[in-house]
């Protein structure tokens, strides 16, 4: 079969790994393709194993770092990859998400008369300092099949006219917590020994409108600091580094209640997930796994907006912001209050994959 799939990042290997995972099931063949974009063992390589997933068939080591120049880059290097296998003769590329990888192989797709499978489509935050709207926007209006994973992202695509084929089909998110949830058996202990807490807030913040700027970042750390419940913090590369760069590192590493780790493991993060008591994030992934009826947690959103707002409608997440006094304060909320929340996912059912699979292959053989 003549299909490709993209990767490059964390969320995009988690998110396709169900696709993935049902071609294998089904014995199509397809081509396998990391751009590196996320390239330390924790963010990329410790998926790809712990998820079961083949060797890909191409791994690029990027040269550059700016958005500009990277996405150039792995636009060359895509349509170099693409012509060494199936000698260039791809008919579909699935793409995830958001990131820049994915506006790359949606562009590389685009010009080599490749049809793009857009899996997560429709997704909106109308907050134009996000890079991933601009990227979503672009991927969304040259994809020739366009996964929605709900009724809401698909009514964004209608309005905004674009012209490919849209599927509700869930997200793909939830069918990788129903596939991969039992694994966590294998390392809770483990983990939870390493845990510092009984009770604890997860923490996790990385998005660019965020820690790029200092005011934002200095919100954070008094937020962590002046958190009334403990919270472990698995720090994102980005953020290590904007906090290194601006001079923060010791304040953040000074607080008490806070256990900083390393970016965990999928099956380590999800048992992170499953034993605390609130999620604080600004995280898109984050909100639809918390949803998930196993793992079913309160979810303060550290943004100002979100393109997840199913979460917020049905009761799990609440946008609140940086604004240390209002995160705190709602922080305090939760915490003292009863939550019930509802025992469904709003993102679906746990089979978008064999949706996203079945249309694929049907339109390959149109
Ligand atoms: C990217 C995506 C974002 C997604 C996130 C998932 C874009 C525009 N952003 O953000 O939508 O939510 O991935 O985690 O595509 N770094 C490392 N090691 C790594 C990866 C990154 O050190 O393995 C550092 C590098 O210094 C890099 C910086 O983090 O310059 C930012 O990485 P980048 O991939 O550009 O963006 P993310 O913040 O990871
Ligand atoms: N995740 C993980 N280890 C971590 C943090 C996150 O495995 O230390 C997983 C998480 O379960 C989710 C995905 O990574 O599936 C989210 O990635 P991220 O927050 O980086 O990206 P976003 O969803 O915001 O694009």
């Amino acid at each position: 079969m003549n299909i490709v799939i993209v990767v490059g990042t964390r969320p995009e290997i988690i998110k396709m790994a169900p696709v993935i995972k049902e071609l294998e099931r089904r014995g199509i063949e397809f081509t396998f393709i990391h751009t590196g974009q996320h390239f330390d063992y924790e963010m990329s390589q410790i998926f790809i194993n712990e998820l079961g997933l083949p060797k890909p068939d191409e791994s690029f080591i990027l040269e550059n770092n700016d958005p500009v120049s990277q996405i150039g880059e792995m636009m060359i290097k895509l349509e170099r990859s693409l012509e060494r296998h199936k000698g260039g003769k791809h008919k579909i590329m699935l793409i995830q998400g958001d990131t820049n990888t994915m506006l790359a192989a949606g562009l590389t797709a685009l010009k080599l008369g490749i049809k793009i499978g857009h899996v997560e489509a429709g997704l909106r935050s109308f907050d134009w300092r996000m890079p991933e709207e601009h990227n979503r926007r672009m991927i969304d209006h040259v994809s020739h099949y366009l996964f929605a994973p709900t009724e809401i992202s698909k009514r964004n695509l209608l309005e905004e006219h674009v012209w490919g084929e849209i599927f509700v089909t869930g997200n793909t998110v939830i069918d990788a917590i129903d596939i991969y949830f039992n694994k966590i058996r294998d390392v809770e202990e483990k983990v939870m020994q390493q845990i510092r807490f009984e009770r604890y807030a997860l923490a996790t913040f990385h998005r660019a409108e965020n820690v790029d700027n200092l005011h934002i970042l200095r919100d954070f750390i008094r937020i962590l600091r002046k958190s009334p419940i403990p919270i472990v913090f698995p720090i994102h590369p980005r953020t290590r580094k904007r906090l290194q760069e601006y001079g923060l590192w010791n304040e953040i590493e000074e607080i008490k209640h806070l256990q900083i780790t390393p970016p965990q493991g999928y099956f380590e993060f999800l048992t992170l997930m499953k034993n605390s008591t609130v999620i604080m994030t600004d995280s898109g992934g984050l909100q639809e796994e918390a949803t998930h009826p196993k793992i079913r947690k309160p979810v303060l959103v550290l943004r100002n907006s979100t393109e997840r707002p199913e979460a917020v409608i049905h009761g799990f997440a609440k946008v609140v912001g940086v604004n240390p006094v209002v995160v705190l304060t709602e922080l305090e909320k939760i915490l003292s209050n009863e939550i019930k929340l509802p025992e469904y996912s709003p993102f679906g059912d746990g089979k978008a994959s064999i949706r996203i699979t079945n249309i694929t292959l049907s339109r390959l053989e149109e």
